[in-house]
C-alpha cells in the first residue's frame, strides 16, 4: 500500500488517476480496522481500480475529549492489514494537515443532525461533516464506501456529497456482526470478554423489535427493550428509538412502513450503537 501523508500529493495522483481513466473507490474510516471495514475494501477494491482507505481520527467529531482520548489506534496493524487486502493507496494526515487552521464550516443538516446521535452528541455530525467533506475535496472519488452500522452518519454522508456537487456515489454496506450478532465496531475493542457477552443486549433488542413490530405497537416495544436494559446490571440505554428510515423522524405510532430502530447505550463505560431496518 502506498502511503501519502500530504493531501496534496494524494489529489494530484487521484487526479492523474482519474485522466488514465481509473476508478477510484474511497474508505475514510478513524483506523483500528476490523472485519467491518475490510468487507468495504474489498466492495471497494473490487468495484473500482483504485481504492484509497484514509485513517485519521478526527477530533472534531469527538464531543468527549476522554473518548478521542481513549478511542484504539493501531496503525501498523492497519497498515499490515491494508497491505494484505491489496488495498492500494493509504492517507494518514496529521492533524494539521486537515485542519491548518481553527476556522469552522457549518454544514446545513436540518433534523438529520438534532436526532438520534445528534441529540447526545453535540457537534458530531458537524465535525463528522467537516472531516468528510475535506476526504471527498482531497480524493475526488467516483464511489465512497461507508457501514450502515453508523446509519445516521450515512444519511448525512449523502447530503454533504450532494453539496460538494462532485458526481460521487455514497455507498452504505451491511453492518458485519460477530458470529453472537455483535455488531463489529473499533470500540469493540476497549470492551472484556464479559463486556462483549453483555453488549449482546443490543442486538438482541433490535431482533426482538423486529419479531415485535407486525403485532406490537411502537410504544409497546420501546418499554419492552427499556424494561430488558433495566434488568441488566452491565448494559446501560441512552435511547432505544423506532423512526422513519428516510427522515428519522419519529414513527407514527399507526405508521408500519420504512421503519427503522435505533440503539445507543454503554457497556464498561464504552459507547455502543447499533441499528437494524424493521420494515424496508
Ligand atoms: O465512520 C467513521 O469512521 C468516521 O465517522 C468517518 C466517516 C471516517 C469520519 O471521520
Amino acid at each position: 500500500v502506498q502511503l501519502f501523508k500530504q493531501a496534496k500529493a494524494l489529489r494530484n495522483y487521484c487526479l492523474e488517476s482519474k485522466h488514465e481513466g481509473k476508478r477510484i473507490g474511497f474508505v475514510p474510516t478513524m483506523g483500528a480496522l476490523h472485519k467491518g471495514h475490510l468487507s468495504l475494501l474489498k466492495r471497494s477494491i473490487k468495484e473500482n481500480d483504485i481504492t484509497v482507505c484514509s485513517v485519521f481520527v478526527n477530533p472534531r467529531q469527538f464531543n468527549d475529549k476522554m473518548d478521542l482520548q481513549n478511542y484504539p489506534r493501531t496503525f501498523e496493524a492497519d497498515e499490515a492489514l491494508l497491505n494484505e487486502v491489496g488495498c492500494d493507496v493509504l492517507f494518514h494526515p496529521d492533524e494539521k494537515e486537515i485542519y491548518p487552521d481553527s476556522s469552522t464550516m457549518h454544514f446545513e443538516l436540518d433534523n438529520l443532525e438534532s436526532v438520534l446521535e445528534g441529540a447526545h452528541r453535540p457537534g458530531h455530525f458537524q465535525g463528522v461533516a467537516q472531516v468528510v467533506y475535506k476526504l471527498l475535496d482531497i480524493v475526488n472519488p467516483h464511489k465512497a464506501y461507508f457501514g450502515l452500522k453508523d446509519y445516521q452518519q450515512y444519511l448525512i454522508i449523502k447530503k454533504v456529497a450532494h453539496l460538494l456537487q462532485e458526481n460521487i456515489d455514497i455507498i452504505g454496506c451491511e453492518t458485519e456482526r460477530d458470529a453472537q450478532g455483535l455488531a463489529l465496531s473499533s470500540r469493540n475493542l476497549l470492551l472484556s470478554d464479559e463486556g462483549k457477552k453483555a453488549a449482546l443486549l443490543f442486538s438482541r433488542s433490535l431482533i426482538d423489535a423486529k419479531k415485535m413490530i407486525a403485532t406490537e405497537s411502537i410504544e409497546t416495544i420501546r418499554s419492552y427493550v427499556a424494561g430488558l436494559f433495566k434488568k441488566s446490571s452491565s448494559c446501560e440505554l441512552e435511547y432505544f428509538e423506532i423512526v422513519n428510515s428516510d427522515t428519522l423522524m419519529k414513527a407514527e405510532a399507526s405508521s408500519k412502513n420504512s421503519l427503522i430502530a435505533c440503539i445507543a447505550g454503554y457497556v464498561e463505560g464504552v459507547r455502543l450503537i447499533d441499528n437494524l431496518i424493521l420494515i424496508p
